[in-house]
């Protein structure tokens, strides 16, 4: 919505798609809304998929979205600021996949690897279409190197921070497969969380191979408030920090995400008896 504000597309030029079951855009209702918006004598260019929501970890049907966008002659941008460490696993890998035939994608380092923040990153084709938009000639820039993409033609920065030295020094500290193991514990760490969760009778209402869990209890779910009151009596203990996340139909979720290698086995155990204690005492 931001970037429609700020390119001057305006924030009405957006559809919002529906979701399936599982939380994921529903692609026969993208093709609709495509339908409709031609049919109205609008022109449709870009979809944008996720590969990874930040509420509850849902991966978009990233093929069937770039075949339709193929078809349609639409952009496809993948937003995968934090689902895209997934890329970096050979076990994770495989449910990104479709992400290879996106135009751009987000991703942001900092949500996963061990980097301060921000170290968010937008990577594009470079194509006519970057040059046309970024394209300028001045008398004291140089010419472009050759043998390589001239990132002051293709995008909107020339001058530009050196984010990308904290990210390159991780990796080149910890290499691929240190990084993989990384992201793998990470996912191990939130399986566990599901696990003791389900054993103490909590709902799992998140289905992602991520390191994300969503959940509730029948206790917490006949009033909207006890969510919120349980949240905030977890974080004034100081025992943890879970975020809450709102859903539609009324009523919120709990919600965990490990983002941090640190995290471990007895964190997800002091987690759970945490959120034992803090039910008993909505009880009271
Ligand atoms: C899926 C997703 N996209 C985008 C963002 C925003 O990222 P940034 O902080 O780099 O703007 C987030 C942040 O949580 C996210 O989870």
């Amino acid at each position: 919505m931001k970037i429609a504000h700020a390119t001057g597309i305006g924030r009405s030029a957006v559809r919002r798609v529906g979701v399936d079951a599982r939380r994921r855009l529903d692609v026969g209702a993208l093709a609709a809304a495509i339908a409709r918006d031609r049919a109205a004598d609008e022109e449709p260019f870009l979809v944008v998929g996720t590969a990874g929501t930040t509420g509850y970890g849902a991966i978009d049907p990233l093929p069937a979205i770039a075949d339709l966008c193929a078809a349609e002659g639409l952009a496809f941008h993948v937003d995968a600021a934090w689902g895209g460490y997934a890329l970096l696993s050979d076990r994770l890998r495989g449910f990104l996949r479709g992400i290879e035939r996106a135009d751009s994608i987000t991703w942001d380092a900092h949500k996963t690897l061990p980097v301060p923040m921000g170290a968010g990153m937008f990577l594009a084709r470079a194509s006519r279409a970057t040059a046309e938009a970024f394209h300028v000639s001045t008398s004291y820039v140089p010419d472009a190197v050759s043998g390589g993409v001239d990132l002051y033609q293709h995008s909107p920065q020339w001058s530009r921070r050196f984010i990308g030295l904290k990210v390159f020094l991780t990796l080149a500290e910890l290499g691929a497969a240190g990084i993989a193991d990384l992201v793998d514990r990470q996912t191990a760490v939130a399986a566990l969380l599901r696990d003791e969760l389900a054993r103490a009778g909590w709902t799992i209402r998140s289905d992602t191979p991520l390191a994300l869990v969503c959940f509730s209890h029948p206790e917490l779910e006949p009033s909207r408030e006890r969510v919120p009151r349980l949240l905030r009596g977890l974080e004034a203990r100081g025992d943890a920090w879970l975020s809450e996340v709102r859903v539609p139909a009324g009523g919120s979720l709990l919600r965990a995400c490990v983002t941090s290698h640190k995290t471990n086995e007895d964190d997800v155990r002091a987690l759970a008896r945490a959120l034992d204690r803090e039910l008993a005492s909505l009880r009271r």
